[in-house]
């Protein structure tokens, strides 16, 4: 891996890379190019910011950094992505850990969550662990079957699910494993 030339900046503040970035993501995720660039223009000093890893001009990944509004000194990091032509050689975890410096020595927090489904040892060797969903809108939180655990004090009762064998519910089909780092002063890249 050629690690010369390889910088990770916030988007807000290259513009240049709207487009690019644009395209990346949506070859991962495909949306509407209207709906992507008005979230990527969200992008700020603070929360959320989105981040591009840039090797000559060219953006090869991306992330983003959300406020969790119950969580104070805490992000949400979420559309992680690198370029299929990237991948496993070291982009994504250096682009994870560029996100991690960011949040300490800039934005001052303390702690990063996400979730995922199917790249949780991607995580795991980043450091990451697995944990309680968490709450990252503000309002109410379904129970996370698989752990049993409720986040939030929700406002109406909540029925409990029915185990019965012959129902599948789809919050377990689709159930995304969520994971926490806790930042402490090792930069290491
Ligand atoms: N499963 C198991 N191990 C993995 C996986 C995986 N899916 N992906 C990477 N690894 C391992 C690598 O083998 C490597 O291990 P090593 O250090 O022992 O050699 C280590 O993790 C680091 O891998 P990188 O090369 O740094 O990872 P890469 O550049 O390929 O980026 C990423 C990983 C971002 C997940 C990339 O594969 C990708 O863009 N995937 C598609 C989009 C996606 O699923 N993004 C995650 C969504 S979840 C979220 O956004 C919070």
């Amino acid at each position: 891996m050629d690690k010369n030339n390889l910088v990770v900046v916030p988007l807000h503040k290259h513009q240049e890379y709207l487009s690019q970035c644009c395209t990346l993501i949506n070859a991962e995720w495909k949306r509407s190019e209207t709906a992507r660039l008005r979230s990527l223009q969200s992008s700020s000093d603070f929360l959320p910011v989105n981040l591009i890893l840039i090797q000559n001009k060219t953006v090869i990944g991306h992330l983003k950094l959300s406020k969790i509004p119950s969580k104070g000194h805490a992000c949400f990091v979420e559309s992680v992505v690198i370029d299929r032509q990237f991948r496993g050689q070291g982009y994504g975890s250096i682009l994870m850990k560029e996100a991690e410096k960011h949040c300490q020595d800039n934005l001052h927090l303390k702690t990063i969550y996400l979730s995922t489904k199917g790249q949780e040892l991607f995580y795991e060797k980043l450091g990451y662990a697995k944990c309680d969903s968490i709450n990252i809108y503000g309002g109410f939180v379904a129970a996370n079957y698989a752990t049993n655990s409720v986040t939030t004090t929700p406002r109406h009762p909540v029925l409990p699910p029915l185990l019965n064998n012959n129902i599948i519910f789809p919050q377990v089909l689709n159930q995304k494993t969520y994971m926490i780092k806790y930042l402490n002063n090792n930069h290491c890249i």
